[in-house]
């Protein structure tokens, strides 16, 4: 998604606003640029594709040199990604940077051309925005932006400049996320803490309708209706090395390896003489015993995470989930109870469909609990609950470690609902919570113990453009996420299949050599699971087969086997996921692809 970024200091600022970017870049985009007080009038630099462009272009251009500006790296939604509709965008007296989407801008631009104000250069929703506020502007900039703001629809943050109040920025956030940080005599405005948090961990977290005018290395605040604000200054508890490669070659490397430490800090403070204790989070045994049904809503990798919270919850708690796209549960008229329970996993907090299932939640009575990895992030402010997952920073578009906590945080959940319910006993609930306890080892042991083989089956992967992922029950769930992990960063098309539905119709898509993927980690269902695999190789499939150490597999079957350390069966995810990862890091790494920014993702999708 598009990244802004801000600065008002004495430092370079081109300096400052490319250094921000790139520590956005993770966010997905496809071009950049800059605006910059450069002499008292407003210096613009901008170009289709990365920020390694845009240093290109400034080299042979010139570099702006000032010290407060804006700055925006563009993920396409409006126009294509060229030069021109790149960001900033300028009316006469104004030129601004914006994140989201402007639902009117077409009624507005033909508001604007009946006003005689056609100079429109791009395609984009941002030069109407752009537009606007000079058609309006009459030398007072906050009511010009409140003017602006009251007619403009959608989600969205913007960066603003006006050409006659030189080294002053303005910002505003309208649903899309927006932080103000502040140094010392400097001041940064940005989409995500990570861009700044080399200058400084202090921040403001706008909130939905304030503005921010930057200035004189401070700032100020007003809301939508011109009242001033005093707004509480927030420290992130992370640094910038936590936020950097730390000697890895890609971030999402780094990341598969700190899942242990992830799912440690994740789980050891809600764990209490050997027992899950989540009330801290707002949740407790008399709340879990009322819940009817369960929804869990969310998108993507966390959709997948919640896949396994059903097997999960609805095994010991005995309790019915569905598990729900947010993009269609929105718009599929759910039933919802007012003594069911809505879950809302993301790990970024700021997901537009996942946030918008809040607002349809609400006035129904239901509860809903928020499961979000991004302090302070909107679905975590807008919830009933929330349950923090304390994965860190999670830069590569590919989720992985914040996949791994929220599995480990479904489990908890799992665990204390069952015991609330009276479905386990005690001593269970603590057996299976030292289970859990025991993983970070486990994770570690795993990573050691596939690492080579995953990268050696990852070279079997690279020249083919279509596999298959088969599992039963708990190794479906997860060979979902397995499938959608190799897909987003190989580009190799990949479906993830219930073994047992192959025969009804996708088995027809097997032929010579294609790579199927058989997650069999529940030995409950191996034998059915080993039929589905000796049915595609029957038929020439490549297979490779993911089961436990001790799993007994007929070698006649498989191609390449990865063992995994055997633990308990409902735990194995939380293995299997391991070597998943790994296949399609290497598989990513062997193609000469982007592995942590890949094409046309984003890594936290703020548009519908
Ligand atoms: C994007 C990312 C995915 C992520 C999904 C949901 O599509 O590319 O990796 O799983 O959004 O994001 P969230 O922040 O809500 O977990």
């Amino acid at each position: 998604m598009c990244g802004i970024v801000g600065y008002v200091g004495p430092r370079d600022c081109t300096d400052v606003l490319v250094s921000a970017l790139k520590k956005l870049e993770y966010r997905g985009y496809d071009s950049a640029g800059i605006a910059v007080f450069e002499d008292g009038k407003i210096a613009v630099a901008k170009t289709k594709g990365r920020l390694v462009d845009l240093e290109a272009k400034m080299q042979k251009q010139g570099k702006p040199q000032g010290h407060a500006g804006i700055g925006h790296t563009r993920w396409a939604t409006h126009g294509e990604p060229s030069d021109v509709n790149s960001h900033p965008h300028s009316g006469r007296r104004v030129t601004i940077v914006h994140n989201g989407i402007i639902e009117n801008y077409k009624q507005l631009k033909q508001f604007l051309i009946d006003n005689e104000r056609t100079e429109f250069l791009s395609d984009t929703d941002t030069e109407v925005v752009a537009q606007l506020l000079d058609f309006y502007y009459d030398g007072n900039p906050i009511r010009c932006i409140r003017r602006v703001l009251h007619e403009l629809r959608g989600s969205f943050a913007l960066g603003i400049v006006f050409a006659d109040r030189p080294e002053t920025v303005y910002a505003v956030r309208c649903e899309s996320p927006l932080i103000v940080a502040q140094g010392q005599g400097e001041v940064f405005i940005a989409s995500d803490v990570p861009a700044v948090i080399k200058y400084t961990k202090d921040y403001y977290l706008l909130e939905h309708g304030e503005i921010a005018v930057l200035k004189n290395g401070g700032v100020t605040f007003c809301s939508l209706h011109g009242r001033m604000l005093e707004k509480e200054l927030l420290t992130a508890d992370w640094d910038e090395d936590s936020a950097e490669k730390g000697g890895y070659p890609h971030y999402m490397l780094k990341e598969i390896h700190e899942q242990p430490t992830a799912v440690k800090t994740t789980i050891t403070p809600r764990i209490e003489n050997g027992l899950p204790n989540l009330s801290e989070c707002g949740i407790t045994p008399e709340t879990l015993r009322a819940f009817q049904n369960i929804f869990i809503v969310a998108c993507g990798t966390a959709m997948h995470a919640g896949m396994v919270g059903k097997y999960v919850i609805e095994k010991l708690a005995r309790v019915s989930v569905t598990v729900d796209i947010a993009s269609e549960f929105r718009y599929r008229n759910p039933l919802i109870g007012t003594d069911d329970l809505v879950i809302i996993i993301s790990q970024s907090g700021e997901t537009a469909d996942s946030k918008a299932v809040l607002n349809l939640v609400k006035g129904t009575g239901a509860k809903t609990l928020a499961i979000v990895n991004v302090k302070g992030s909107s679905i975590a402010r807008e919830a009933d609950m929330v349950i923090y997952t304390h994965a860190g920073p999670e830069i590569a578009v590919a989720s992985t470690k914040a996949y791994m906590v929220q599995l480990s945080v479904m489990y908890l959940l799992a665990f204390e609902m069952a015991f609330a319910k009276g479905k386990i006993d005690e001593d269970t609930c603590r057996r299976l919570t030292a289970q859990i306890v025991s993983m970070p080892q486990v994770i570690e042991k795993t990573i050691g113990a596939v690492v080579d083989m995953c990268q050696y089956v990852s070279t079997k992967l690279i020249s083919t453009d279509s596999l298959l992922y088969i599992g039963r029950g708990l190794d479906y769930a997860l060979s979902m996420e397995g499938s959608l992990k190799l897909k987003e960063i190989s580009y190799i098309h990949s479906e993830s299949y219930a073994a047992g539905e192959l025969k009804h119709g996708t088995i027809s898509l097997i032929t010579e050599g294609m790579p199927v993927i058989a997650v069999a980690t529940q030995n409950s269902l191996l034998e059915k699971t080993v039929s589905n695999i000796k049915e595609v190789k029957a038929r020439g499939a490549m297979t490779i087969v993911i089961c436990d150490e001790e799993a007994d597999i007929d070698s006649e079957a498989t191609d390449y086997l990865i063992r995994i350390p055997k633990i308990s069966e409902m735990l194995m995810p939380m293995v299997a996921t391991v070597p998943m990862q790994l296949l399609a890091y290497y598989t990513s790494v062997n193609k000469g692809n982007d592995v942590d920014k890949p094409r046309n993702l984003a890594k936290s999708v703020t548009v519908e």
